[in-house]
């Protein structure tokens, strides 16, 4: 089929997730003119559409479920405010049904921003198919070129497997999967306690099943500061989440055969300890890769780095040719759909001659299982490792007025600023939607404030902030709430 000519845009964008769709907006804000290719029918990646947003849904819906059962399986059950529930009921259909509604507000919302913002999207795959072109094979066959003085391929990540586990055969699935079970399985194992497997295994062990999570490593959220990874494993543990660190799974074999799902895995410890676990379903999370399937990278003779599968690109983004650019998941750099917004607005204003630049001292991580846990910059082990003095401050929830009504008391916030300027280096947080709580301490490391500055700021009171505030407070040994160690 011969390939239909398009017109010629100033920047042209492959994958609509949120480094493609908020560059698009970005560019088009800017007065250039641009287009998005998407391979999938609706726009928002992997984030909107399987990941980030349906994940939350799910987490929100199961928390809810897990209060309302009441067993103290989650820490914070409803009961202990003194509300009694009848007979308590799962309706998983109507729990997905949500969350597809979810999905598709936010997709149907972004592609009218695209609209709006007059950006021409296009459904199909794209191929770099030479300088400033890009072939697009829609899902009906159809091709058509599209000429671009600028090419951002924001293609993402798809889930990195591992080649002994068949994903879609004997019940072994990716978080995609996972996020649409047709029922609680009574038995899962998840492999690998990174974001994505506590976040699941988080949500089908509050919906009822046994959930086995089994890390490599030795902790849990490795890279994670280590004290809150401690803390948060011992806290999942009392939730029913049984975590098995330092462990890998060798092999598997059917519970019985003829039987469509039903695993027993044999995994063995650093010791040399051999392991056996029984499961229905598998979630394989182990990490993410990047996706450049189809892309055709090798065409126009656009480097990745061999061991990763990353394209490399220099400090403005552009990949080893010239006019090509690459943000988010497809680069180096933690692979957080923030990070990729940031990334797609740099990249934009690069195009239209600005300085576009991302910080990326000050991103933020999240995981959300219950309390959630946050941090930004370097984590305490990082600044021993790295021999930076520093002054520690930390407060627990317990002694917040707003987590002790609200029942959340679990968890803990913790500054870590340096010990000469009191610049604040790290804020880890554990506890009630530490998630919202991390983004003053964002905002304080982007404008290079100090604990002293947190400390100095009045926080509304009863509220969640304010265990911030007293841990900036302990950094001078001077918290309220408290016997502060220190005194100054
Ligand atoms: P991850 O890289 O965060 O964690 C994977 C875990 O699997 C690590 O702890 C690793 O040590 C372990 N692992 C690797 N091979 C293993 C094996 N053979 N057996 C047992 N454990 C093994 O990857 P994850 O959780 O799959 O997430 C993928 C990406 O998506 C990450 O970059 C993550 O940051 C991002 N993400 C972020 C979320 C958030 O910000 N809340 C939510 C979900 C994903």
């Amino acid at each position: 089929m011969s390939s239909k000519e398009i017109k010629s845009y100033k920047l042209l964008v492959i994958g609509s997730g949120p480094g493609g769709y908020v560059a698009a907006i970005r560019a088009a804000q800017l007065g250039l003119s641009c287009a998005l290719v998407e391979k999938n029918d609706s726009v928002g990646g992997t984030c909107l559409n399987i990941g980030c947003i349906p994940s939350k849904a799910l987490l929100d819906s199961s928390e809810l479920y897990a209060r309302l059962r009441g067993d103290g399986a989650n820490g914070h059950d409803i009961t202990s405010h003194g509300i009694k529930v009848g007979k308590l009921e799962l309706d998983l259909k109507a729990m997905m049904v949500r969350k597809r509604q979810v999905v598709e507000k936010l997709t149907s919302g972004v592609g009218q921003l695209l609209k709006g913002n007059g950006v021409e999207t296009f459904q199909g795959v794209g191929r770099l198919v030479g300088e400033g072109r890009v072939e697009v094979i829609s899902g009906k066959g159809t091709k058509q070129t599209i000429s671009a003085k600028n090419i951002l391929l924001a293609t993402g990540s798809v889930p990195a497997t591992l080649p002994i586990f068949p994903i879609g055969k004997d019940g072994f699935v990716t978080s995609t999967e996972a996020l649409s079970l047709e029922s609680v399985p009574a038995k899962m194992v998840v492999i690998g306690a990174g974001a994505i497997g506590l976040e699941l295994g988080s949500v089908w062990a509050r919906l009822g099943a046994e959930v086995t999570v089994i890390e490599l490593l030795d902790q849990i959220l490795p890279g994670m500061d280590s004290e809150i990874s401690r803390r948060l494993r011992s806290i999942l543990g009392k939730q029913g989440l049984q975590i098995v660190t330092g462990t890998r799974v060798l092999e598997y074999e059917k519970a019985e055969k003829n039987k469509s799902e039903g695993v027993n895995l044999s995994a063995e410890g650093s010791a040399g300890k051999k392991q056996r676990f029984a499961a229905d379903v598998v979630l394989v999370a182990v990490g993410r890769r990047p996706y450049t399937e189809g892309l055709d990278l090798t065409e126009l003779g656009v480097m990745t780095e061999e061991r990763t599968g990353r394209v490399v690109v220099d400090e403005n983004y552009q990949t080893s040719i010239a006019g090509v650019y690459a943000i988010g998941d497809l680069i180096p750099g933690p692979m957080l759909a923030h990070k990729a917004e940031e990334e797609g607005m740099a990249v934009a204003e690069i195009v239209a001659g600005l300085p576009g630049e991302v910080n990326y001292d000050t991103i933020p991580s999240v995981v959300y299982t219950w309390p959630e846990v946050a941090s930004v910059g370097k984590s305490e082990d990082q600044l021993k490792r790295d021999g930076v003095e520093y002054n520690k401050g930390s407060f627990p929830f317990r002694a917040n007025g707003r987590a002790l009504a609200m029942a959340s008391e679990d968890g803990l916030v913790k500054i870590l600023a340096d010990k000469r300027t009191d610049r604040v280096l790290g804020v880890h947080i554990m506890g009630p939607w530490a998630s919202d709580l991390i983004s003053e301490a964002v905002t304080v490391m982007e404008f290079g404030g100090s604990a002293e500055d947190m400390a100095r700021t009045v926080h509304a009171h009863p509220t969640l902030p304010e265990a911030v505030r007293e841990a900036a407070l302990d950094v001078g040994g001077r918290s309220i709430h408290v016997l502060s160690r220190k005194r100054g």
